[in-house]
């Protein structure tokens, strides 16, 4: 056997769909992949996936690329599992991690998806590609589309971080600003498909991309040596990062993989500015309806409304966690606060999680006793504008240590 998925099936009705044609939604909604988890017992054991290789990759029997094709790879992950006793200390937790996913390709965890979505377009005979991004997705899918030899197209709202301009462009995507949010971007990407002839790779609207994301869920649950984590915090856009991850503990959990089958808390965070998610949370509702105006300096977390709402909210619901907006204000102090501490490259989307921690300690909702992982999804250092660093300029023939040692 050269792969271990057993068919494809529509999220909302269960539908099941044929493995090795080329999909995007299904009556609308995300498509998501399914394996044959029993032949994967018989053939692999977390000991045999110790002895590979540090990327994502070494869950192979757990992504749909057939085992002998090559996969467009630019060597992402496992990142670093990283615990923060500084932050912890002043938090008052004393087991708190980040997860660092700044370190990957182009500096954030959009190559996980890139890497498996890329490789899956490849192999079924995809030349060219597009998508919205709000910054990240648009880098990420240029790198691995050049590495591939495809042809990409990049669409993002005009005022998106200016390294996500500068990243497609190097990459040699076709990449183009538009007056107006991601959804409206990701309308010109569902419009050109036919006069463009493009394969659309946006959010959870092919089903590969959250492949890649579910490894964040495998990775975590191998560095806790296969046990979880009390609490997630994950920064939510358009939830390929939660989603994957929940897949990847039920997948684990039926792998009969984990030494214990308590499921983590997901907490979803989003900014204040743009939070559909936690609206419907609130609500009791299944579906989210667009934000209104959304606005945040959190530019990843700027999706109004996301085609899989119903599986995040699921999801959220399913492990009896919550979801929260952080204050826009703390956005930038928190990026400060939490980089500055620990040495770790705090993306602003990351700093919304850190405004809710502190939230549900203060009510009660984490205890100190917890074991709480916080994702890094992206490095500070692709957003210069969310916390500007004007450095003062010294005159070198008048050095006043004074000054400096203020
Ligand atoms: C740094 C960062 N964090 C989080 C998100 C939200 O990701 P998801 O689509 O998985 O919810 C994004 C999406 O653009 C992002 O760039």
């Amino acid at each position: 056997m050269t792969h271990f998925v057993s068919h494809l099936e529509g999220a909302i009705d269960g539908t099941r769909l044929e493995f090795g044609r080329i999909y995007n939604l299904h009556a609308g909604k995300p498509i998501v992949v399914r394996y044959d988890l029993a032949a994967v017992r018989k053939v692999v054991t977390p000991t045999d996936i110790a002895t590979r290789p540090p990327t994502l990759w070494r869950y192979r029997e757990l992504l749909p690329l057939p085992l002998d094709v090559e996969p467009v790879t630019l060597g992402e992950g496992m990142t670093p599992l990283l615990k923060c006793d500084r932050l912890g200390g002043e938090l008052g937790l004393p087991n708190l991690f980040v997860k660092d996913e700044s370190q990957l390709p182009t500096g954030s965890f959009k190559s996980r998806g890139m890497t498996a979505a890329v490789s899956m377009a490849k192999w079924l005979g995809v030349k060219r590609v597009a998508l919205p991004t709000a910054g990240n997705a648009g880098g990420g899918a240029a790198a691995y589309a050049a590495r591939a030899g495809l042809e990409c197209f990049v669409f993002m709202p005009q005022d998106t971080p200016v390294v996500s301009h500068f990243e497609p462009h190097l990459y040699g995507a076709k990449a183009f600003r538009v007056n107006g949010l991601i959804n409206d971007c990701g309308k010109i990407v569902k419009d050109g498909t036919e006069p463009m002839g493009w394969f659309d790779l946006s959010t959870l609207k092919e089903p590969y991309r959250l492949e890649g994301k579910k490894t964040m869920g495998l990775e975590l649950a191998e560095q806790f040596g296969w046990k979880l984590p009390d609490v997630i915090l994950y920064p939510t856009g358009g939830g390929t990062g939660l989603i994957g991850m929940w897949k990847a503990f039920q997948e684990l959990r039926e792998l009969g993989w984990l030494k214990s089958d308590k499921m983590p808390r997901l907490i979803s965070c989003q900014a204040e500015g743009c939070a559909p998610i936690v609206t419907a949370f609130d609500k009791g509702e299944r579906f989210a309806e667009l934000f209104p105006n959304a606005a945040t300096a959190a530019s990843g977390l700027r999706v109004p409304v996301a085609v899989a709402d119903f599986l995040i909210l699921d999801a959220i619901r399913a492990s009896g966690g919550t979801a929260v907006a952080g204050a826009e204000t703390a956005i930038a102090p928190w990026m400060k606060r939490a980089s500055s501490r620990e040495g770790i490259s705090i993306c602003p989307e990351t700093a919304v999680c850190f405004d809710v921690l502190e939230k549900l300690i203060v009510n009660g909702d984490v205890k100190p006793s917890e074991t709480v992982v916080v994702f890094n999804t992206g490095a500070a250092t692709k957003y210069l504008e969310a916390l500007p660093a004007e450095l003062p300029l010294l005159e070198k023939e008048r050095i006043d240590w004074d000054k400096i040692g203020a």
